[in-house]
């Protein structure tokens, strides 16, 4: 029988991306059956898989941990209940199976049994098939019985994954993701790059309630919100304060656009301070473990030091939403930087209210990207690529960095890096006295004769959005595939 896996639990278990998977489907290269995969097409285009070789999925948590830029997380194994309960579940599919095998079993052997009867007391045709039949039986059982497969090295990879993560499907979008060690059902999907509805992240406001349409959950954060009668006959679950047990298919909001998402006031901490030069500062907050912020990448917040204030890019994915950087300029005029250069310090505390503005990923876009920063208007672009990465966009991923600035590249090594790890990034720095706004255009529009295949994120400064974004609708670019935000 053919084994379908899922294009996320296949891209798991060959160990590569999922977008490299797409594209060899879109290739034709890798059949695909209703969006499923067989175990033999992906070994027979990753024959070098084993049991033993864990190299693919030490390249994808690489990628996650490092490329990305998210913090250094716990990789933690799931508790030990939710182990014993998914090898309780594996053991109990292992029994059914045994018992199956064993109704079959007794099954041939009455038929043989039977057959041998025919052909002892039958007469004519009728005996003379029974005894062919038997013969035919005989010589099949041989046959299958005398195989000796060495075991398919996907289906044991397939049956340990299962113990260690769960995979989850959520409704309408068919979106996919895995839960990995303590994680909630919540964490996981935000560590994918999923937008789901949320609020306290605590098991207070009810905002994550979602339907379980298949599989089982178990709490593992106390919850306050209460779920009525109805709501747990129908399946109702927060996914804040649930993991997964085995896999499961849920039914959940997710949010799309900016308005999707109401604004938050949240008072974080200052967790570190890193001079990326001399006039800019990395400025990186953690909210309180029990009101994270929710936000779409690309999005501003507002945020208050005493009397000083300022809308800046959140610089970080929201697949990480306790930490939020910030890239914040030297500016004698601007009260916020001169509290950021001057006194602030780890532990002090900074009032954030937002999230603000459309400059937002449109993720189901099926088009290539080509992002356009200029300084500072990395910040965002950061947020966008690396929310890209968590989906694992498959498309084409360009970056060029315009800095006007001496050492105005200032996360160099991370965007090479990113080049490095996924084979679909590109990464161009441009120095501004080699190239405008407007040249800057011209050069990709000379590398990209199909710029129209793309969406455009443009970031910078307003004069570098208004030239660039000119210079890109003169060429015929599309207005509604070109976003931009000024920083
Ligand atoms: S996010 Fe508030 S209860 Fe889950």
């Amino acid at each position: 029988m053919r084994q379908l896996l899922s294009l996320s639990r296949a891209a798991r278990l060959v160990g590569v991306a999922r977008g490299a998977l797409q594209q060899k489907i879109h290739s034709g290269e890798l059949p695909s059956f209703d969006g499923m995969l067989s175990a033999d097409d992906l070994l027979r285009l990753y024959p070098a898989v084993e049991l033993e070789s864990d190299i693919g999925f030490e390249r994808v948590e690489k990628i996650r941990e490092e490329a990305f830029g998210m913090r250094l997380r716990e990789r933690m194994l799931p508790s030990q209940a939710i182990l014993s309960q998914r090898l309780f579940e594996q053991s109990r599919e292992l029994a059914d199976l045994r018992a199956h095998l064993q109704r079959y079993h007794a099954m041939v052997v009455e038929l043989r049994e039977r057959l041998r009867d025919e052909e002892a007391r039958g007469v004519g045709a009728v005996r003379e098939s029974a005894g062919k039949l038997g013969e035919l039986l005989d010589r099949a059982l041989e046959a299958v019985l005398g195989q000796s497969e060495a075991p398919n090295a996907l289906a044991l990879m397939d049956d340990m994954l299962r113990v260690m993560s769960a995979h989850v499907v959520v409704h309408p979008s068919r979106h996919e993701f895995f839960v990995d060690g303590a994680d909630t059902i919540l964490d996981a999907a935000l560590r994918s790059g999923l937008a789901l509805n949320y609020g306290c992240s605590n098991g207070n406001c009810g905002l994550c309630k979602a339907r379980v349409v298949s599989g089982q959950v178990q709490k593992v954060r106390q919850q306050d919100y209460v779920l009525s009668e109805a709501e747990k006959r129908q399946g109702y679950t927060l996914l804040c304060s649930h993991t997964a047990v085995g896999d499961l298919v849920i039914e959940a909001l997710e949010s799309v656009e900016a308005g999707d998402i109401p604004p938050q006031q949240i008072v974080a901490q200052v967790k570190a301070m890193q001079a990326l030069g001399d006039d800019l500062m990395l400025l990186r907050l953690q909210t309180p473990r029990t009101n994270r912020l929710r936000f779409l990448a690309g999005q501003n917040l507002t945020l208050t030091l005493g009397e000083a204030s300022a809308q800046l890019p959140i610089a970080s994915c929201p697949c990480d939403d306790r930490n939020l950087d910030f890239h914040v300029v030297r500016n004698a005029r601007d009260s916020f930087a001169q509290r950021v250069f001057g006194s602030l310090k780890a532990g002090h505390a900074i009032t954030l209210f937002g999230p603000w503005g459309d400059f937002v990923l449109r993720a189901d876009s099926p088009r290539s990207i080509l992002f356009l920063a200029c300084d500072t208007g990395f910040a965002p672009i950061k947020s966008l690529i690396e929310h890209a990465m968590a989906l694992e966009l498959s498309e084409r991923l360009h970056l060029f960095w315009l800095a006007t600035r001496p050492a105005g590249h200032y996360l160099a090594n991370l965007c090479r890096s990113w080049a490095d790890a996924l084979d679909n990034f590109r990464y161009a720095p441009i120095a501004a006295e080699h190239a405008d706004a407007t040249e800057l255009v011209r050069r990709i529009g000379a590398e990209h004769a199909d710029l129209n295949a793309f969406d455009i994120y443009l970031a910078g400064p307003e004069a570098f959005v208004a030239t660039a974004s000119m210079a890109l609708l003169e060429r015929g670019f599309p207005q509604a595939q070109l976003t931009a935000a000024i920083v």
